[in-house]
């Protein structure tokens, strides 16, 4: 058994835990999850979503921690030496290669929005959110937005601190920092839901997020549901792999990934619970796009006693949320040419900062200068975020579920996940059926090429499972003796 030596190791045992439910928490469940909910309707939405995280999420983050611890290093590095322990095709090497671009592509729109959190807080402090309604929020958005000098010097600045951060090496700083920012973070969303709770239309708002109206359902929302399961949490991009890559032997992947998972949703929810009350009790449209919580929130925070000190307070919080998650999603890139291409760190990191610049002043340049520049009519903030999400990380993570569940020899997986019999079975059969057939059907449907809605007659899901777990017994034998001779 050739195990990789660590290279790092997290500094203590919760080390992992921290940086990956710092990675998962972000923008994602704050900024996106209100967004999107708002945007596909509401409760049909969010149970697809939590269906995702359950099927599709919590099996292929496990598999992901696995691959980074069994192969030590950078996704492309890790993947290649699992694959080469089992005399696999070196080809799988691509799969962690298209994880580290798909986690730099978002890092290039994801700076942006985490600035546009920074210029909040700071926004919060010199009164400029002191507007009175909903349409006068969404203009200090707007504009805020027009000007491109304003929109890209927060940009800069979140970029050049997430690099400066990840060239200092992240796990004492992330660690560190992880310690007070999560309870924080959780006291304040209460305190938020309590508002809402009181002074907002609570029950609306209950409503919307979790009444199932089947209606609501879509190809496109299903899309997005599964896309958003991998983005919240930080799935098939580098970040969740690397960080599994710095877990000491012998600690439990699959409990640790059911305390990010479990963490990442509620806060997500919560999140929703407390916006959502305010958008209703304030006539707003839930759907008004990417600058809800922005519109939505302030409104909430002139109307709460010590308003300002907690508006300020929570657009920080949400500020060191970002900046978490988007060291993450560097990690891999730092970490592939600090390994690979004898970069030191810093050095790593200035490199791919100023591809970073580049890219995301020009993401930026979408909401002002550039919104006309539209490829497939889209514009590059847009594209990045569609790519990434809808495609590349769901691609990324069906593909890992097929290697670890099909081609890799029987004893690796079992061995680096250390489960009971009945717990490696369960997940054994979750990467092989569930997790393949739900993505590959929502792919489908989403291409158009499926006419019913496929995961809303489940018996159409559980058929497609069926049959496969049938073939894929059948064939697996052979697959498997094939790779021995090779
Ligand atoms: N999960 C984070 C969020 O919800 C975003 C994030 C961090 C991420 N690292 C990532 C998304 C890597 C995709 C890939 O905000």
């Amino acid at each position: 058994m050739s195990r990789e030596k660590p290279k790092n190791l997290w500094l203590s045992r919760w080390g992992f835990v921290l940086a990956a439910t710092g990675s998962a928490v972000g923008l994602g469940n704050i900024w996106k999850f209100p967004y999107i909910t708002g945007e596909y309707g509401g409760g049909a939405f969010v149970l697809m979503y939590l269906a995702c995280i359950l099927a599709i999420g919590i099996p292929v983050m496990i598999t992901e921690i696995a691959l980074g611890r069994r192969g030590r290093g950078s996704p492309l590095d890790a993947i290649g030496r699992v694959v080469r322990e089992n005399n696999g095709n070196p080809a799988w090497k691509a799969v962690g290669g298209m994880a580290m671009l798909a986690g730099f592509m978002i890092l290039c729109f994801y700076v942006v929005v985490a600035g546009w959190a920074f210029a909040y807080t700071w926004k919060m402090l010199d009164g400029s959110l002191a507007a009175p309604s909903v349409e006068a929020l969404g203009a200090v958005f707007e504009s805020h937005n027009a000007n491109p000098w304003a929109l890209g010097g927060w940009s800069v600045l979140v970029a050049l601190l997430t690099l400066l951060i990840v060239g200092k090496g992240v796990q004492a700083g992330v660690e560190r920092a992880f310690r007070w920012m999560m309870p924080g973070l959780a006291v304040m969303l209460l305190v938020l839901v309590g508002y809402s709770f009181s002074n907002g239309s609570f029950g609306e708002g209950v409503a919307f997020l979790f009444t199932f109206d089947a209606s609501k359902l879509s190809g496109e929302a299903l899309l997005a549901a599964l896309g958003h399961a991998f983005f919240t949490l930080s799935l098939a991009s580098g970040a969740i792999l690397t960080y599994g890559s710095y877990i000491p032997d012998g600690q439990s992947i699959a409990r640790t990934t059911f305390i990010v998972a479990i963490a990442d949703t509620c806060v997500a929810l919560l999140a929703g619970l407390a916006i959502f009350p305010v958008i209703f009790a304030n006539g707003m449209d839930p759907s008004a796009g990417p600058g809800l919580i922005f519109m939505s929130l302030p409104l909430a925070f002139q109307q709460m006693p010590f308003g300002t000190a907690f508006g300020v307070l929570f657009f920080a919080m949400v500020s060191v949320a970002a900046l978490t998650s988007a060291i993450s999603m560097i990690e891999a890139v730092v970490a592939y040419l600090n390994e690979k291409h004898g970069l030191s760190r810093p050095r790593g990191a200035a490199l791919a900062g100023a591809v970073l610049l580049v890219i995301s002043l020009l993401a930026m340049l979408s909401f002002n200068v550039g919104a006309d520049w539209k490829l497939f009519g889209m514009t590059l903030f847009d594209g990045l975020d569609y790519l990434t999400s809808r495609w590349m990380m769901p691609l990324g993570g069906i593909l890992m579920a097929i290697l670890a569940g099909y081609c890799l020899r029987d004893g690796i997986m079992r061995d680096e996940l250390g489960l009971s019999a009945g717990g490696y079975a369960l997940w054994l059969f979750m990467v092989r059926y569930v997790s393949p057939v739900m993505i590959m059907l929502v792919f489908l449907h989403a291409l158009g090429w499926l006419g019913f809605d496929p995961l809303v007659r489940w018996y159409w899901v559980l058929g497609a499972i069926g049959t496969l777990a049938v073939l894929g017994e059948l064939l697996r034998p052979g697959m498997q003796r094939a790779r021995v001779r090779a």
